[in-house]
């Protein structure tokens, strides 16, 4: 991960969607091409893959962020109805229309910020027809702009009011998957395995289900407890667990003997004033480790990968180049990616940013909060 070759004073072919050649200008034989960009003093980087995010909803929840200022905490507002539930019902008065409408905005944003992969899931309908609706809405997120999305049932994400659990995990097994896969709807199913959510052995349960469904997991463990998350995703072949803000030696230990990737959402972290987590012990035991944004209305209100980039470099001590591996080919590796996109290839996806002119790639998330990125070309195609 420490490693991230740069080349100097050189040149990346493009044609139709794909990157057909690269190297050094001395070596660019004749400079014929229908469009030729320049890109004196800039960088030109794969595309962000954002392998975690619920961007797919109804509205802002700055009420909750006002709370948390004065003290509550996020399960506080759980079991007052707040959270995952607010945005569960504010999301199953929409239309699917408006739920698209209401989520373009973000995903435009995501593309200026240098994103071009994303991982979108579900878990704010909390019923079959409002789930699929949400992936729906992420499918044409993905037939509408440029972006490369991968979509992800998560009805396990809160148990809806006035529902017993068993019963709402019952409804999960034997009608949503089903339903999702039917209308190849989630490429792969995830569980918010956490105390006052779903236990290690209702997410082993639901996982084993989508597998059936050939939809393989990848799971929210370990954010706020040492849930048994880590545990279930390794036993379970999940491609990513992610947050990890409450892990440990054995939990480490596990996913060293795994093809899992540990992946942390720092933003969340740093939003709910978690610990971080400690992506730099496990990098130094051998570990790789992704990074993600989470973007969603409750723990990570942002998609910013230059910004989740800084927080990665600042809170969990990686280095620039770590980091941009972290998001870039890691992420790709768990959205089952890594050959068509996550970086500069010859016969992969030409899904790029060039920046503007900057001293440095440590520049980039050293200047946190600055935008530092001109102009994004999605699946060969030059934005404006
Ligand atoms: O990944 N932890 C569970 N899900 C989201 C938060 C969802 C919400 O609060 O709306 C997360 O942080
Ligand atoms: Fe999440």
């Amino acid at each position: 991960m420490a490693d991230l070759p740069v080349l100097e004073n050189a040149y990346v072919k493009i044609s139709a969607d794909r990157i057909v050649d690269y190297g050094s200008m001395s070596n660019l034989a004749h400079h014929v091409a229908d469009e030729i960009i320049d890109a004196t003093d800039r960088f030109v980087f794969p595309s962000f893959v954002d392998s975690h995010t619920h961007l797919v909803f109804a509205a802002s929840r700055e009420e909750e962020f006002v709370m948390k200022i004065k003290g509550a905490t996020y399960q506080d507002i759980a079991s007052k109805g707040g959270g995952i539930l607010n945005s569960a019902k504010k999301l199953q008065g929409l239309s699917e229309d408006e739920l698209f409408e209401r989520s373009l905005p973000r995903a435009k944003e995501i593309i200026s910020t240098g994103t071009g992969v994303v991982e979108i899931k579900s878990g704010y309908g909390l019923t079959v027809d409002s789930e699929l609706k949400m992936l729906r809405v992420a499918k044409r997120i993905g037939q509408e702009t440029g972006l490369e999305v991968r979509t992800t049932l998560l009805g396990a994400h809160a148990v809806p009011p006035g529902m017993k659990k068993d019963d709402y995990v019952a409804l999960i097994i034997n009608e949503m998957i089903p339903a999702a896969a039917s209308g190849n709807l989630a490429d792969y199913i995830d569980v918010f395995c956490e105390q006052g959510f779903f236990t290690p052995e209702e997410t082993e349960q639901i996982v084993i289900r989508g597998k059936q469904y050939r939809m393989k997991p990848r799971i929210h463990a370990n954010q706020l407890h040492r849930s048994g998350g880590v545990q279930v995703g390794v036993k379970t072949g999940a491609l990513s667990v992610d947050h990890l803000e409450n892990i440990g030696e054995d939990e480490i230990a596990l996913l060293k003997n795994s093809n899992t990737m540990p992946t942390a959402l720092p933003a969340a972290a740093f939003f709910l004033g978690l610990p971080f987590p400690p992506a730099r012990a496990m990098m130094d035991q051998g570990l790789p480790v992704a990074i993600a944004s989470d973007f969603n209305p409750g723990s990570s209100p942002t998609g910013n990968m230059p910004l989740i980039a800084s927080l990665a470099c600042i809170k969990m001590k990686m280095t620039p180049q770590e980091a941009f591996n972290a998001c870039t080919i890691n992420t790709a590796y768990t959205l089952e990616l890594q050959s068509s996109f996550g970086s500069i290839t010859k016969g992969k996806i030409a899904s790029l940013f060039i920046t503007k002119p900057i001293p440095s790639i440590e520049y980039i998330p050293y200047a946190f909060g600055s935008n530092v990125i001109d102009k994004v070309i999605l699946k060969g195609k030059v934005l404006s």
